[in-house]
């Protein structure tokens, strides 16, 4: 009997901090691989690397905050690999404004980014998981999502809607044999946060007092999130669909002590 083809996944904001560690995860356990994100170098050089390694991997360049972009990119992705059975959604942005200094450009472009496009690309998957008996969607929301910060409303408002939207998917298409998963991480190292402590006086000092406030005393790696996105993404977590799946060093878990 021959071997089933190798599983396909898509993951947006490939080229980023976790969307790179989830596609090297997804690689290495089997998968084929689109990796969608804005066009540009550090795409190309991701999907170049792991062209030289051997793997099966699409790059698409595409917004996923246009909507005939996202539509282009599917198409692309059926014709190279006939569907896909995995999603990851990464792409995202954030700012960190108080609310009156929120523009509408601001509000409406994180909002499209983070939400719309995740939208997007979760109306692009479930068909085509459907068609072929099922499959997984890996929304990356936030614990912005959770907690109150000051300074994130667009970002957190889009990260909460990620969560309804997740959860709803969830049981609308837990019969299809379709998996849908939000993860929250917590403060994870990558050029996201990074760009945030290069704004500071000074970016070493913010960078300690960032870590600082998490209970495990460091902020995540990119690979720690990939991990658990993988694990999501594969059949041992068969029947986990729909929870919100939080990876963030403690951080939700409680609040600042008197005590201590
Ligand atoms: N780093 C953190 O602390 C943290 C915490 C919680 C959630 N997240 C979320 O994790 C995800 C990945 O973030 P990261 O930290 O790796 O950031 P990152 O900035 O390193 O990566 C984000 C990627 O998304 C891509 N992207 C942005 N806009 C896009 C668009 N319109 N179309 C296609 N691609 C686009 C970027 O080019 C980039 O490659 C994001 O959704 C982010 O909100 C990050």
């Amino acid at each position: 009997m021959s071997n089933p083809a190798p599983p396909v996944a898509v993951v947006t904001g490939a080229a980023g901090g976790i969307g790179a560690a989830v596609s090297r995860c997804l690689l290495r356990d089997g998968h084929r691989l689109a990796l969608v994100d804005r066009p540009g170098p550090a795409l190309d050089r991701l999907a170049a690397e792991f062209r030289d390694a051997g793997h099966a991997v699409l790059a698409v360049g595409s917004d996923v905050s246009d909507p005939a972009a996202v539509a282009r990119a599917a198409a692309e992705i059926d014709e190279e690999f006939g569907g896909f059975d995995k999603l990851v959604t990464c792409a995202g942005v954030g700012r960190i404004d108080p609310i009156e200094q929120t523009g509408d450009e601001v509000w409406t472009q994180t909002v499209a980014v983070n939400l719309t496009g995740t939208f997007w690309w979760c109306r692009e998957a479930v068909p085509r998981m459907r068609a072929r008996g099922g499959g997984t969607i890996v929304p990356v929301s936030s614990t912005t999502a959770l907690v109150g910060l000051p300074g994130r409303a667009a970002y957190a408002a889009s990260k909460a809607g990620v969560l309804g939207l997740a959860r709803t998917l969830a049981v609308e298409c837990a019969a299809d044999g379709i998996r849908v998963v939000p993860i929250c991480p917590g403060a994870t190292r990558t050029d996201l946060v990074q760009q945030g402590y290069q704004r500071a006086a000074d970016p070493a000092a913010a960078e300690r007092a960032h870590a600082a406030l998490q209970p495990i005393g460091r902020l995540s790696e990119p690979e720690e999130i990939a991990e658990t996105i993988a694990f999501l993404c594969s059949s041992r977590a068969a029947t986990i669909t729909g929870a919100t799946i939080i990876v963030d060093g403690g951080y939700t878990a409680g609040g600042p002590s008197w005590n201590t």
